[in-house]
């Protein structure tokens, strides 16, 4: 396992990094140099090498590609290795930046853009982590003679032109330095991947590293766990009547004191059948969140089983908020253009930055909760409203957090999988 420090905190990645580059001159080399010098710098363990002579992709965890254009194309040595490694890379998503524009003149800009989208087309399957494309390098005294003849050509964009070097080493650092938590977050995802090129699963397909899947599933088996808590209240109560719509699924346990005995709600004029039926509902929703939810119709199942739950003894917090996470389940797989629209660029960064740590800290706050507020209460004598309010708070902020934060993340991750979108970091 390597270990990786990003702003202090430890991350884990389970293999190494490939910084493989094509190069004629050794700019896109140096580039790679830098690249590999950032990751490690981040404690990621780097093989740094030209693309022609890596064997085999096996046993890295992460793979970062890099080559220049020339006269339109991707370097050969590049267009053979994405053609001889498709199958590899199909499994792995590469992070690809490009070198190329000799000048900051925006048309020339646009394209430089253009040909990388051009050549990117060509490998359909090819679904990139990032994509990046950076000034390049030139030297007039250093061609070789095909280069040299073509520069020497009145009508070529190179007559005449001076040496340059329009590489942006910050933008380059920037850019390797936010592969860092992009690799963490593919290494988090709990299954291989397999993906179309707009970064979206066909119909079908199983499954993808999706933080909408990721908060679905967790929460919805946490919300599944508590429905389970109610119904064996309920049961326990035996073969009574409720006093009501709105019940207590513990009244008398002193354990269950400290949350005013659970309420829930029911439609069945039975408590035993109420607290069964809570437990099969639950159960469903425990082997749906961890099975299918990322099938077609899960997160709508998800809703229906919560609605169930709600009438059915499952209590209140847990159903509903199974009703709110269901409803994300939907979005899993989805595209999401509506964040794209209408979230300015770096306040979706921002909030998908927050995925990892607001979903890591929301986990433990739900089980403060329960089962820790009444442990703490019945085993320890702390009964502080403040506390509970405030750990009741924490749990359900950090929910909605991450919440929206795995679908700036997702939809963040569809945007960067695209080989057309370039962030203009040139120059
Ligand atoms: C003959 C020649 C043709 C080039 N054609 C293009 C091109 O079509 N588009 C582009 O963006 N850059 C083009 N470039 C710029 C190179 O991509 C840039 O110089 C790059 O830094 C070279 O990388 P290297 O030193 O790793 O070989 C060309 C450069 C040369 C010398």
């Amino acid at each position: 396992m390597i270990q990786a420090e990003k702003k202090g905190r430890t991350i884990q990645m389970k293999e190494k990094v490939l910084v493989a580059y094509a190069s004629q001159y050794g700019s896109t080399q140096e580039v790679a140099e830098a690249i590999a010098a950032t990751l490690r710098e981040s404690n990621l363990a780097v093989d740094l090498q030209p693309m022609r002579k890596v064997k085999s992709l096996a046993g890295y965890g992460a793979i970062v590609l890099g080559a220049p254009i020339y006269m339109g194309l991707l370097h050969k040595d590049m267009q053979s290795f994405l053609a001889l490694n498709q199958e590899a890379l199909t499994q792995q998503q590469p992070a690809i930046y490009v070198l190329g524009p000799l000048s900051i003149d925006e048309k020339e800009l646009q394209e430089s853009r253009a040909m990388l989208d051009k050549e990117l087309a060509k490998f359909p399957w090819l679904a990139p982590l990032a994509v990046e494309m950076f000034g390049g390098k030139y030297n007039p005294a250093r061609l070789n003679l095909p280069h040299r003849l073509i520069a020497s050509l009145p009508a070529s964009p190179l007559h005449g032109m001076p040496a340059k070097d329009l590489r942006n080493w910050a933008a380059i650092q920037n850019w390797a330095k936010s592969l860092v938590m992009k690799f963490q977050m593919a290494s988090l995802a709990p299954c291989g991947l397999s993906r179309t090129r707009a970064g979206v699963p066909q119909s079908g397909e199983m499954e993808m590293k999706n933080a909408t899947k990721i908060f679905t599933s967790t929460f919805g088996v946490i919300m599944a766990l508590a429905g389970l808590e109610h119904g064996v209240g309920e049961v326990l109560q035996g073969n009574v009547a409720p006093s009501g719509v709105m019940i207590l699924s513990w009244p008398e346990s002193a354990f269950f004191h400290s949350l005013a005995g659970e309420s829930a709600m029911t439609i069945i004029p039975n408590l035993l059948l109420t607290g069964i039926l809570a437990i099969f509902f639950s159960l469903l929703l425990l082997v749906g969140s961890i099975l299918f939810v990322q099938r077609k119709n899960g997160g709508l199942i998800m809703i229906l089983l919560c609605i169930a739950m709600l009438l059915a003894g499952g209590g209140i917090f847990p159903p509903i908020l199974g009703i709110i996470i269901g409803a994300v389940g939907t979005r899993i797989n989805a595209p999401l253009p509506w964040w794209r629209r209408h979230l300015p660029l770096g306040f979706r960064r921002f909030l998908a930055s927050l995925w990892p740590y607001s979903y890591t800290a929301c986990i433990p706050s739900w089980f403060a909760l329960v089962p820790g507020v009444p442990i703490l209460c019945y085993f320890f004598g702390v009964n502080n409203p403040v506390l509970i309010l405030g750990i009741l708070f924490f749990a359900l902020s950090t929910l909605l957090l991450t919440m929206f934060a795995g679908l700036a993340y997702d939809s963040e991750r569809q945007n960067d999988s695209r080989p057309g979108r370039l962030v203009p970091a040139v120059i």
